[in-house]
């Protein structure tokens, strides 16, 4: 917003969503779910129990956490018609579109539950939602693999029936690996909500207008699938491999970037709020040589992007812009050590984000001073104009 006039300045700044949800220090690096810090919910919360703070405000009691959990194991299957909506796919369908249309047909299930103001159907849906998108995910990259469909075994947790249902298969027992299930327990954290990003508010502007959970949430889905916002983790892998196929050192493309050379960016550096770092890119690094080492993978990749961050933060040109890590920076490299292709990291981010956006489009709607969203514009066009004589 720099160069805004002070008038400006004042018109955008009374469009500004409140919300009780998370709160974000750009310059200080801080990021905090109802006051909880990141650091300490990555290091001792699971999803399930971060969800729950999100959308209710206060951690679960072990008793409440436990029928949470139980609710949400119980309504994990699909009705076996979506399961066949998957059949009128193509199968190189990108899972972020076959996601976006999932969840929306997802809603058409259950139409006499749809009430935004009934709050034992805006309950329901929510168990819904988080119950099914991992199963709906895990379909969309069976498809794009020609595989059978598994169906959740609710003996697992929340993060293993996920594993099982992407990596398991018809012929074999699957064997969760707890290197896998507690870094991808982490990372889905890390994801939960990051207050006004662009699905988030998406997902709030749609929802203003009382269309139904699920419809606002496939779109807060679209908002998320650009390489600008979630989309950036695909993009980084791409760039990555890009840079390792080229054989050009990562400072000649360090040097394209600054040149802006066909528009190219550093997917994963940069952000809108942080101007510092973000505290996410840290604890995915951290966790990235962890799970590559547990693992026994080595990926040249990861040395590439570390030596981008190296090259990058030591540029003036980067610094002045404020341009660090973001949490999309280091991600790929680890879902693609845990077996996911790329086209699904930006599935991950939207199963980390479910929950916020949720407890977003709960604390919209529950809102009495809520009104429809009406962007505010600054008109530039041209005044008034005569209809010229012909
Ligand atoms: C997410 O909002 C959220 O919280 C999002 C998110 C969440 O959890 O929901 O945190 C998740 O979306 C993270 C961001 C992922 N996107 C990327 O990594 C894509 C690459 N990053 C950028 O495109 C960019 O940094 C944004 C989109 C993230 C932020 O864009 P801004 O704030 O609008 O910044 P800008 O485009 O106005 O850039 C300011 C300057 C420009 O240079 P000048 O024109 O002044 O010379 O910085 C440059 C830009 O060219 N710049 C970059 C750059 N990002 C900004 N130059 C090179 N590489 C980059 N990545």
């Amino acid at each position: 917003q720099t160069g805004l006039t002070a008038l400006d300045q004042g018109f955008v700044n009374t469009a500004a969503t409140k919300s009780a949800i998370t709160y974000i220090d750009g310059d200080a690096g801080i990021l905090r779910y109802r006051g909880y810090a990141i650091e300490d919910l990555a290091a001792n919360s699971t999803y399930l129990e971060t969800a729950w703070l999100l959308i209710h405000g206060e951690l679960p009691t072990a008793v409440e956490l436990d029928h949470f959990e139980d609710t949400i194991r119980r309504h994990t299957l699909l009705h076996e018609d979506l399961r066949r909506f998957f059949d009128a796919l193509p199968h190189n369908a990108h899972p972020m579109s076959v996601l976006s249309s999932a969840v929306g047909a997802l809603g058409t299930f259950y139409q006499d539950s749809l009430d935004v103001h009934d709050p034992e159907q805006v309950e329901i849906s929510t168990i819904r939602l988080l119950a099914k998108l991992p199963v709906i995910a895990a379909y969309a990259h069976k498809k794009s693999l020609g595989q059978a469909f598994l169906y959740p075994d609710n003996s697992l947790s929340f993060v293993d029936n996920f594993l099982k249902l992407n990596f398991g298969n018809m012929a074999e027992p699957y064997v969760v690996n707890p290197v896998l299930s507690r870094a991808l327990e982490r990372l889905l954290i890390l994801h939960e909500d990051h207050e006004q990003n662009a699905s988030t508010s998406t997902v709030r502007l749609v929802g203003s207008t009382e269309a139904n959970i699920f419809s606002s949430i496939s779109a807060g889905i679209n908002a998320l699938y650009g390489p600008l916002h979630g989309g950036a983790n695909e993009a980084v892998l791409t760039m990555l491999k890009e840079i390792k196929d080229s054989g050009e050192s990562v400072e000649r493309f360090v040097e394209r970037v600054k040149n802006k050379e066909d528009g190219i960016r550093l997917m994963g550096f940069g952000h809108r709020v942080y101007k510092n770092f973000d505290p996410r890119a840290k604890l995915v690094k951290e966790s990235a040589d962890e799970v590559l080492d547990a693992l026994g993978v080595r990926d040249d990749l990861l040395d590439i992007a570390k030596e981008l961050e190296e090259v990058a933060l030591a540029d003036d040109y980067f610094i002045e812009r404020k341009l660090y890590p973001n949490v999309d920076f280091y991600t790929g490299v680890i879902y693609k050590a845990m077996g996911f292709p790329p086209r699904m990291f930006t599935v991950l981010f939207a199963i980390g984000r479910m929950p916020g956006w949720i407890a977003h489009w709960r604390e919209m709607n529950e809102d009495p001073a809520t009104r429809i969203g009406r962007p505010q514009q600054l008109y530039v066009g041209p005044t008034e104009r005569a209809w010229p004589r012909r």
